[in-house]
């Protein structure tokens, strides 16, 4: 029977309208994404009320539109899924209110979700339906997390970003560079055309005996250097955003490998916006063979936010009746 559901699911967490509808727990009939980046660009970063009033303009015609590609009729559908938390309170509010209007005209349960916790079901749309127990690191533009999952919804939080998130740090190293949002794929192009072995940035916390992230530091060391070697940044840009990456990378590969070994598992996903990068998932690829550890990693388009992952979470969801009910809330923050 849930091989054959259908469900709609929402995403509006923070600068992106996505919709997407999926049959059974990997077929995508729709994954429709709206990037709001241009609607920010005068203001050097997203604004949370101009984010809300954008998803609201867009998200009836979007579901319409994913309604139309996916051939399928709203009564059609089995489930209505939503991230509502974490983000922007006023954009996450536009999603669930939408969700909660359809999921009661419509008679059918209301899904609501973790956005962060979603990230890692993008692999399982591309075919690899996720195995028992594993470890996943989120690397996304908000959070950098890692996830001790047992089972379907039943993780511990090892591991997290104490102050700028890895693609949060990507992003402003770029931003300081002169690249506008977002940073990631022209820093991830230098990483992969340049040697990287010119400069030494630090590598924040690697050796700390926790599994928790600090890159604000290193986002410092760039500015510093910046201001220290205005000629160098200018003519060596590439290769000076280049050994940035290596540093970032190096700590995310080398605390996420130990806390395997710690937590005593053998499988491993990899996945949030700054997973589309090639240079990270060919280390995370080297690594992972020479540690046989059984790699999931999504392919690039599913890495970045998408409402498909988001509907591919509640088809589990769906499957093991844990629905959420009109009372349920929209949250800024995580909750764990
Ligand atoms: O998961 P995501 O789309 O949004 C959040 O949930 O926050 O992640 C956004 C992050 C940004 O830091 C962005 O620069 C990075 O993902 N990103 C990339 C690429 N595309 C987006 N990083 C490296 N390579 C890419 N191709
Ligand atoms: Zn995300």
């Amino acid at each position: 029977m849930t091989k054959d559901s259908l469900g709609l699911g929402i995403d509006t967490t923070f600068d992106d309208t996505s919709v997407a509808i999926l049959r059974g727990h990997q077929e995508i009939l729709a994954n429709l994404t709206l990037s709001q980046y241009r609607d920010h660009a005068e203001f050097g970063g997203v604004v949370p009320e101009r984010a809300a009033r954008k998803h609201l303009e867009v998200i009836h015609s979007l579901i319409d539109e994913a309604c139309r590609k996916a051939d399928v009729k709203l009564e059609e559908l089995d489930y209505i899924a939503v991230s509502n938390l974490p983000g922007l309170l006023g954009a996450l509010l536009v999603g669930v209110m939408v969700a909660k209007t359809l999921s009661f005209s419509l008679k059918i349960p209301l899904i609501g979700l973790n956005h962060v916790e979603a990230h890692p079901y993008a692999g399982v749309l591309s075919g690899q339906p996720l195995q028992y127990p594993i470890l996943h690191l989120v690397v996304a533009g908000g959070h950098t997390l890692l996830m001790h999952a047992r089972d379907h919804f039943d993780y511990e939080i090892v591991g997290r970003s104490i102050d700028d998130a890895a693609g949060e740090c990507v992003d402003k190293v770029a931003k300081l560079f002169g690249y506008p949002m977002p940073g990631g794929p022209v820093v991830d192009r230098c990483a992969v055309e340049n040697p990287g072995s010119s400069y030494e940035f630090p590598s924040p916390r690697i050796h700390e005996p926790d599994f928790d992230f600090s890159f604000s530091g290193l986002k410092t060391a760039l500015l510093r250097f910046k201001e220290q070697e205005p000629e160098k940044a200018t003519q060596d840009e590439s290769e000076v955003l280049a050994c940035f990456f290596r540093s970032l990378a190096r700590v995310l590969i080398y605390k996420t490998f130990r806390a395997l070994d710690t937590y005593d598992l053998k499988r491993l996903s990899v996945s949030g916006g700054l997973a589309a990068s090639k240079f990270l998932k060919e280390a995370f690829e080297v690594e992972a063979k020479k540690q046989g550890i059984e790699l999931w990693y999504p392919p690039p388009k599913l890495c970045t936010d998408n409402a498909a992952m988001v509907t591919c979470l509640a088809s589990y969801r769906y499957a093991a009746g844990l629905y959420d009910d009109l009372l349920m809330d929209a949250h800024p923050n995580l909750l764990s």
